[in-house]
């Protein structure tokens, strides 16, 4: 067993726990962007900075990959840690300023404004459908390609891939693609969201019978027959 403190709060988690477990535990909030139960964590985002260590030696980490230490000192929330947070969002609302998540998440941290070149990018990389596809799916249909700047998702070599079961797993945990269910007819849907699907990591073209396995419709709440 490993013994830290959260917020002051002492606490003996099982070894190998993260930070963000151990703050879960005794309910303190920490925002989430590219972490999901159920996928290896990844560490993305930053989103969920937490400090660690006194003095000079704090430093902050993500807490959905750091695991915690024994004798650790963990501040969820304290003046450097909303600070990050901030910043992160302002970063991703440069990046993708369409994703009601991130605008939620704006919202909630009192974020109003953001100091970076606007981009309207659809996707922010968090790699969420990935690991969707590999680790639930067990498909590998789609991965990371290119690096820095040009990095992307994308399937390999650009071609359709034969492996992909359409399941719409990748879309159904995109936390920056609005529109997520292929509705194929538009005047049956009440709102036509989702019969204009964009999703980020997948090119329409080559999967024009993509379909949205997930009932209700989240964008329209029409039950699928
Ligand atoms: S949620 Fe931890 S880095 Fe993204």
């Amino acid at each position: 067993m490993t013994h830290i403190t959260v917020n002051g709060i002492p606490l003996e988690v099982e070894n190998g726990t993260t930070l963000l477990e151990a703050a879960q535990f005794l309910g303190f909030p920490i925002p989430t962007l590219c972490h999901m139960e159920g996928l290896s964590p990844y560490g993305a985002c930053r989103l969920c900075v937490v400090e660690v260590g006194e003095g000079a030696r704090a430093k902050l980490v993500s807490s959905c990959t750091y695991v915690a230490e024994e004798g650790q000192k963990v501040r969820t929330s304290s003046a450097r840690v909303v600070r990050a947070r901030k910043m992160v969002i302002e970063l991703l609302l440069a990046t993708c300023p369409q994703s009601k998540q991130i605008q939620d998440l704006a919202s909630a941290h009192d974020v109003r404004q953001q100091r970076f070149r606007q981009e309207h990018e659809d996707c922010i990389l968090c790699g969420r459908c990935v690991r969707m596809c590999e680790e639930q799916m067990v498909a590998k249909a789609i991965g990371f390609a290119g690096r820095g700047e040009s990095r992307r998702i994308g399937t390999p070599f650009d071609r359709r891939s034969e492996v992909c079961r359409t399941c719409g797993g990748c879309m159904y945990v995109c936390p920056a693609c609005e529109l997520r269910c292929t509705y194929t007819e538009p005047d049956k849907a009440i709102c036509g969201g989702c019969a204009n699907l964009a999703p980020p990591c997948i090119e329409k073209e080559k999967f024009d019978d993509l379909m949205c396995y997930m009932k209700p419709c989240v964008a329209c709440e029409i039950p699928r027959s």
